[in-house]
């Protein structure tokens, strides 16, 4: 049979996600070295901690412990949810909260809810596949604004929302990573946190401010303070708070959260509703008792060192291989490198050749909406061991060396290449 005309419109839309298809890539090949999901160390799992919670938990007994249970989630981890807001300096009551299976579920609700067909949505220039291709699935179009070393370049973002609008088109609102953003790694100062509430009052837009990273900071360029959500200086409830367990604890769980205002979240619930009627249950006890028996908070400082010693390596090990050919902004926190190849160097060919050599990463390409980023690669230090980074470092140095050598652009032959650093100097 040919299914293909019975597939909807949006089916035919719908892309597979680049950076899962490489998960199958990696799936495939033996000893292959994958710096291409943003995946968590699982050695930093508390793995003792959860066996005893889950233990406990069912041991107890408790029907709701496998129940269905409420849609908005599970009363308990919504008042514990309360209290990590705080700690980031939100203020929002438990109306203001809906429990998701992972912050991509909050994503795809936001699509549902808050756009139609044709409407324009704003992303950084590059932003995270996950929102592209939620908010692309419910057919809206999305347009980008350009980055600065400290983030989305409000310049740019007045400009283009006034052309869209002089041309009369619907633009929804602005979708942003404001730390260590994924891919670029790059860190929304804090002024300009202030700035861009008053440019989206200004042009009355909404602001969907995704966080999963923000509790991963690397103490030698970053602070807590530093990390203040855009959300918690929301006065007027122009702001969609999405942030996630998936880094802190594990992503396993599938549990995240989104923080709006009282009608906005109503709505989602709803399209939750159709979704998967409730986030799991013993899922949500989990996670529930984890904030409870002080586990997320041991996890932090642990996860904070763990992953920037990771970066060090990483960065260690591209500085003395590919100094001269790449340059990346400096990583503050999070799980990325964005790496920048000559010009002239094709991300996907370069993607066949290092898969070869027994490294995978995501091209760059997949992070741009318009079509740009074909010579940057996103590099994933956050699951490999410390000496799995270094040899992938080492064979993704082989794959680039020999394309440049092939196409008569050897290090030698580049003069020196760029100096590293380009993108968010030190400091
Ligand atoms: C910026 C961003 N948003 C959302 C997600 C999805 O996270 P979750 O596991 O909570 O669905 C990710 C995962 O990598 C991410 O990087």
């Amino acid at each position: 049979m040919n299914y293909q005309r019975y597939f909807s419109r949006g089916a035919d839309l719908m892309q597979e996600s680049a950076i899962r298809k490489m998960g199958t890539v990696g799936a495939r090949v033996p000893d292959l070295i994958s710096f291409a999901p943003g995946y968590p160390a699982p050695d930093s799992f508390p793995w003792d901690d959860f066996r005893a919670i889950t233990t406990d938990l069912l041991t107890a007994r408790e029907a709701t412990t496998l129940q269905y249970g409420p849609t908005r989630g599970f009363a308990p981890l919504l008042d514990a949810l309360v209290g990590v807001l705080a700690g980031r300096g939100i203020a929002a009551s438990v109306e203001q909260l809906l429990v998701t299976t992972g912050s991509q579920q909050g994503l795809d609700l936001v699509a549902r809810v808050l756009l139609d067909p044709g409407d324009v949505v704003l992303v950084e220039l590059p932003t995270y596949t996950g929102a592209i291709t939620a908010f692309r699935n419910v057919q809206a179009e999305l347009v980008g604004v350009r980055q600065d070393t400290d983030g989305i370049d409000l310049v740019d973002l007045e400009a283009v929302v006034t052309r869209l609008r002089a041309q009369g088109r619907r633009v929804r609102f602005l979708y942003v990573v404001p730390n260590f953003q994924n891919p670029t790694g790059l860190l929304i100062g804090l002024a300009k946190r202030q700035r861009l509430l008053e440019v989206a009052a200004k042009h009355d837009l909404l602001i969907v401010e995704d966080d999963p990273y923000g509790e991963l900071y690397f103490s030698d360029f970053a602070s807590a303070a530093e990390t203040r959500p855009i959300k918690a200086d929301d006065d007027e409830g122009r702001v969609v708070y999405l942030s996630s367990f998936s880094k802190t604890l594990a992503p396993g769980f599938r549990v995240a959260w989104v923080a709006a205002p009282d009608e906005i979240v109503a709505k989602l619930e709803i399209a939750k509703q159709a979704a998967d009627l409730c986030t799991g249950a013993l899922d949500q006890r989990i996670v529930w008792q984890a904030i409870e028996r002080g586990v997320l908070a041991a996890q932090g400082p642990t996860l904070r060192a763990l992953y920037q010693q990771k970066r060090d390596i990483m960065e260690r090990a591209l500085r003395d291989r590919l100094g001269r050919t790449m340059t990346w902004p400096e990583p503050r926190g999070g799980f990325f490198i964005w790496t920048r190849l000559p010009e002239t160097v094709d991300a996907e060919a370069m993607l066949v050749r290092a898969t070869a050599h027994g490294v995978i990463f995501v091209v760059g390409s997949a992070f741009y909406v318009d079509g740009a980023g074909r010579n940057m690669l996103r590099l994933s230090f956050s699951q490999p061991t410390t000496a799995r980074i270094e040899e992938g470092v080492r064979r993704l140095a082989d794959a680039i060396h020999e394309e440049l050598d092939l196409a008569g652009q050897g290090v030698g032959a580049a003069g020196g290449g760029a100096s590293r650093g380009t993108g968010a100097p030190r400091g």
